[in-house]
């Protein structure tokens, strides 16, 4: 049996070049398929969906059926047993807004890959112990942004950082020039107005500049 997955170059590999994550908290089913579709014809294919509404299983699951190009996890996973229950609802990947080993053992059960949370050097330094060495900086803008990627870079070279929390599509572009920056996520290309009134194109636009060019992932 191969070895588990869960290695942070596991996520990388997953992730397939994807280097801007939408964040997106689905509290309407019926908005997960055309969301979806907008931001892969914005050119981004990576999507997670977090666990903090009710709709959020159906919606993965939903996704994950009829847009098979889009490559969907679950993030907001504080629990193992979420971690197992996403990788039954057809999760590709697992996001913690913290670093749990917990967490960690159940996505190597699930052979899934893991992006653990971290906001600190204890942290990272505890990542790092279990084998991460790709980690989501969180809430990036809030523990100080570029200043917190470089400062917190110093002491570990070699960690990657996916900073997310307080991102936009400003600073997205500013992280994503930083050599320790290996992708960024955050909400900001799926504004809540934009889903309730079922504004497709602006998600789409908005995907498109956040990936900075005319690439269309999917139809
Ligand atoms: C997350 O869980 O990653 C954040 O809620 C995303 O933060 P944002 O909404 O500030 O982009």
């Amino acid at each position: 049996m191969p070895p588990p997955d869960h290695s942070i170059s596991g996520i990388e590999r997953v992730w397939n070049g994807g280097r801007v994550v939408p964040v997106l908290t689905i509290a309407d089913p019926s908005a997960a398929i055309p969301v979806a579709r907008a931001l892969g014809r914005g050119g981004i294919r990576v999507l997670e969906i977090t666990l903090r509404t009710p709709a959020a299983a159906d919606a993965l699951r939903a996704i994950t059926d009829s847009v098979p190009e889009a490559i969907v996890g679950a993030g907001t996973v504080v629990d193992p047993r979420q971690a197992a229950r996403a990788a039954e609802a057809g999760a590709r990947f697992i996001v913690s807004p913290g670093f749990s080993a917990d967490v960690a053992g159940a996505c190597a059960d699930a052979s899934l890959p893991y992006l653990p949370g971290v906001a600190t050097a204890t942290e990272i330094m505890a990542a790092l112990a279990l084998g991460f060495d790709r980690l989501k900086l969180f809430p990036a803008a809030q523990v100080g942004g570029i200043a917190a990627v470089r400062a917190l870079s110093a002491p570990f070279p070699e960690v990657r950082f996916c900073p997310t929390g307080g991102v936009d599509g400003r600073s997205s572009l500013e992280y994503l020039a930083l050599p320790q920056v290996f992708a960024v996520g955050g909400s900001w290309m799926v504004p809540p107005d934009a889903v309730a009134a079922g504004d497709w194109q602006r998600i789409e636009a908005l995907a498109r500049s956040a990936t900075g060019g005319p690439e269309t992932a999917f139809a």
